[in-house]
């Protein structure tokens, strides 16, 4: 039996993935946070993926004025006028109890209503002014927990209780309900140089083992509320052996190649930022026909890709022919590390992979985030962001101007290329200092380049005319 078949949605893919299991019929859960950190939002989306389902949902609030939901709903792609038309959603804006006596007949009268609309789903929203008109009231304060306690059981289905936690407080001030909660959630937001952050907290998930329990998320318009919860892998992943060749005898004979889900760290000085570099990377993406996405935190992704083509068709014979194959063979991407959060940049960068299914990504600048986010935070996203990729079997090749964070880029890697200026006859002059896991180190002096660049060249030529022929 598909034990599945009558779990709850959440309509957030990956928190489905972590809580899914604790929504079973008959269960509770709490959705709790500080005014305006997505609580509805969240809510509702819990509401819409169970009535796309054609679960019924009953949704009660206090405060929100029914058309202003719908409208704001609608911009995060939650339709609720078209639920309600479908007859699967009831909208009930409910005046409070005025005092704690009348707090009793209210609670029969909402227990009425939600017996005759017959739902699977009920959404309190919130349950905070509720408890306020009761705070000194023992007795009516037992009645009301006792009441959102039994509603799941009477509907055999879930209930959503939203509770509000005033701003600068971290208690959820809900009593013993924290204590009957199939599972609490705590949306919370703040700002992180100058941006704002949204945060999804897992305090409890009844039967469920927790081992991520704070979850970057953002409301994004059309798409409502996304989150950022990459499988964190306990154990570290194994990998295909395949190896892609390097375009380079001297490096072929000492390194044969990059392995999948190999991590590659290039370096090169801030003030000499060789655009040889590029020849090296296209000449190992075409003659080993590898599916590429490029992510660079500097510039635009236009830019680069034009930086790159003008470059190669300078040194290529077919100039036409290496930019078609460029614009094939790489999706050009940018993001702005002081623009948005780490969990962002990492939920976006995520997306990109998954969207293109590349063997290659190529991380461009990665000096600027190493030195831009918090240390710990970020090393902690970028090995669950490399382990994840290693599994997939991706190339991870992370280029960036060296600086004090090199050993932190240099340690994470299996093929460290280190490229350097040294003065040679009052001359500038480049050599590659090189070093695969397992091998010894190797340096590449300017001769040795020169003949690399002409082996690669050569490669891309015989790729293009054998190309041409084929046509
Ligand atoms: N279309 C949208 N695009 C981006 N963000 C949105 C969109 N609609 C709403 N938001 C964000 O969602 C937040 C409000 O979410 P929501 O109303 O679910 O919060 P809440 O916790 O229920 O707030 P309150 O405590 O006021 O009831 C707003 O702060 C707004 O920034
Ligand atoms: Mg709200």
């Amino acid at each position: 039996m598909d034990t599945h078949y009558n779990t709850f949605k959440t309509g957030v893919e990956e928190l489905d993935r972590l809580i899914g299991k604790a929504l079973q019929p008959g269960s509770f859960i709490v959705v709790a946070g500080h005014p305006g950190a997505g609580k509805t939002t969240l809510a509702s989306s819990i509401c819409y993926a169970n009535m796309l389902e054609n679960k019924k949902c009953l949704y009660v609030s206090f405060q929100e004025d029914k058309e202003k939901l719908y409208r704001n709903l609608l911009s995060v792609s939650i339709n609720f006028k078209e639920m309600e038309e479908k007859g699967l959603l009831r909208f009930l804006k409910l005046p409070l109890p005025a005092h704690d006596e009348a707090v009793e007949k209210f609670l029969d009268k909402m227990m009425e209503l939600i017996v005759k609309n017959d739902p699977k789903v009920v959404v309190i929203d919130s349950i905070t002014p509720l408890l306020n008109t009761v705070r000194d009231n023992i007795k009516a304060r037992a009645l009301l927990q006792n009441f959102f306690a039994e509603i799941p059981k009477e509907i055999k289905g879930l209930v959503v209780l939203i509770a509000e936690i005033p701003m600068m407080e971290e208690k959820i001030m809900i009593g013993d309900i924290e204590f009957v909660a199939d599972a609490i959630l705590i949306l919370k937001h703040r700002v992180e140089r100058n941006l704002l952050v949204r945060e999804l907290e897992i305090r409890k998930i009844r039967g469920v083992p927790i081992n991520l329990a704070k979850v970057p998320i953002a409301i994004i318009e059309g798409k409502g509320l996304v989150m950022h919860a990459p499988p964190v892998l306990e154990e570290i992943p194994s990998r295909p052996k395949k190896l892609y060749e390097f375009p380079c005898s001297k490096l072929r004979d000492l390194f044969r190649g990059i392995r999948k889900g190999d991590v590659v760290y290039i370096s090169y000085p801030s003030d000499n930022r060789m655009a040889t570099l590029w020849l090296l990377i296209v000449g190992i993406i075409l003659i080993n026909n590898i599916k590429t996405v490029m992510i660079s935190y500097k510039r635009s992704s236009e830019e680069l890709k034009e930086n790159m083509c003008e470059y190669l068709k300078n040194i290529c014979t077919y100039e036409k022919k290496i930019e078609e194959l460029i614009k094939d063979k790489i999706k050009f991407y940018s993001i702005n590390p002081a623009g948005v959060s780490m969990g962002i940049g990492s939920l976006w960068e995520l997306s990109i992979i998954e969207k293109n299914n590349p063997d290659m990504v190529i991380f461009h600048s990665v000096d600027l985030p190493a030195r831009i986010f918090n240390e710990k935070e970020y090393l902690t996203s970028l090995i669950n962001q490399i382990l994840l990729l290693k599994k997939k079997g991706v190339i991870i090749v992370r280029i960036g101007s060296k600086d004090e964070k090199y050993d932190l880029h240099a340690s994470l890697a299996d093929l460290v290329v280190r490229i350097d200026t040294v003065i040679k006859n009052n001359k500038p002059t480049p050599i590659i200092y090189a070093w695969k896991v397992g091998k010894e180190p190797i340096i590449l002096d300017k001769e040795d380049i020169e003949y690399c660049i002409q082996e690669i060249l050569h490669g891309i030529n015989k790729i293009i005319e054998e190309k041409t022929k084929n046509k």
